[in-house]
């Protein structure tokens, strides 16, 4: 077992990640920037280049295994893919009595973690990449030992890496993985449609992503401060026999819409079989 650090006996009080690839790396910017002592966070990771960056980049106690270091943890967050979370589980679980279990593994159910893990006290999490610059969008659901304070604690956390939503029946956290988890990568399938077209009509690779990317941005901020319908900006901006009615016809002759809706479904039902694959 290696760490950067020394770690000293105390109360519980640190915070432990369990895997510290990109999402707990950005996890772990956001709680350090709002504030938490590096000293106070340890990360559980065995690979050895990720753990070298996770030393040089926030100076945080890295663990290549379990062990007493997790005494010290009152909360430990589940950055582990989801194929690997009960093996890790078997390894943290005879080190950790009474903490809080924060898991951003997608599709594993808060069922299959407290039994894992012995513990009432599991929240679960959808963030996504936009997290990595403080913009996440993230899914939470407490299962039923989790109290008030500990409800807090999560949001401290989750906070820290951008906005967060409460859902109140586990089941919707597929619909959360499905909609903003995979939703980033939906966002660049679409700017790099629109690059490809832009190039096709003559610009510059660089303009057409200036145009592409900035055009996201600013009808995102629009959306985002207006209070009108959606539906009613997207009309504003197509003139009857106008360029956007041109290329809306034909989104919807294509069905872009219905086939959208299909992705997004078909991601739920991934979410939803990995977790009846991985949970049991
Ligand atoms: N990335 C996203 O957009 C996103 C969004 C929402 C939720 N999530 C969830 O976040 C979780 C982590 O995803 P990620 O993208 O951060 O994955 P990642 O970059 O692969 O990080 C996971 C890290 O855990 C390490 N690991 C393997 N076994 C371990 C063990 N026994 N104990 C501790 N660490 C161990 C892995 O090392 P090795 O590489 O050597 O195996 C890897 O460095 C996943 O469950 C995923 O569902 C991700």
């Amino acid at each position: 077992m290696s760490s950067s650090n020394t770690s000293s006996a105390s109360t519980p009080s640190g915070l432990a990640f369990i895997g510290g690839g990109n999402m707990a790396s950005a996890l772990i910017q956001g709680v350090l920037q709002s504030g938490t002592p590096s000293k106070t966070i340890h990360v559980q990771e065995p690979n050895e280049s990720a753990a070298s960056l996770l030393k040089s980049r926030f100076g945080v106690h890295v663990w290549s295994e379990s062990g007493d270091f997790l005494r010290e943890c009152d909360t430990l967050v589940w950055a582990v893919k989801p194929q690997i979370f009960k093996l890790a589980a078997q390894q943290v679980a005879p080190f950790c009595q009474n903490a809080l279990h924060l898991s951003v593994a997608a599709g594993i159910p808060s069922s299959s973690i407290s039994q894992w893990l012995n513990s009432e006290r599991v929240v679960r999490a959808m963030p996504n990449t936009p997290a990595l610059i403080g913009k996440g969008q993230t899914g939470l659901f407490a299962a039923a030992g989790v109290s008030p304070h500990d409800r807090s604690r999560v949001q401290t956390i989750i906070a820290s890496t951008g906005a967060y939503l409460w859902v109140h029946d586990e089941t919707l956290l597929n619909a959360v993985t499905a909609l903003s988890g995979s939703g980033p990568a939906y966002v660049f399938y679409f700017i790099e449609a629109l690059c490809r077209a832009g190039e096709q009509m003559g610009l510059s690779a660089q303009e057409a992503k200036q145009l592409a990317i900035g055009t996201f941005e600013g009808a995102s901020a629009l959306c985002q401060q207006s209070s009108e319908p959606v539906a009613l900006l997207r009309e504003r901006v197509t003139s009857k026999g106008g360029t956007t009615q041109a290329a809306l016809e034909t989104m919807n002759q294509l069905q872009v819409g219905t086939h959208i809706e299909q992705a997004v479904q078909a991601a739920c039902l991934r979410a939803k079989t990995l977790g009846e694959e991985f949970g049991a």
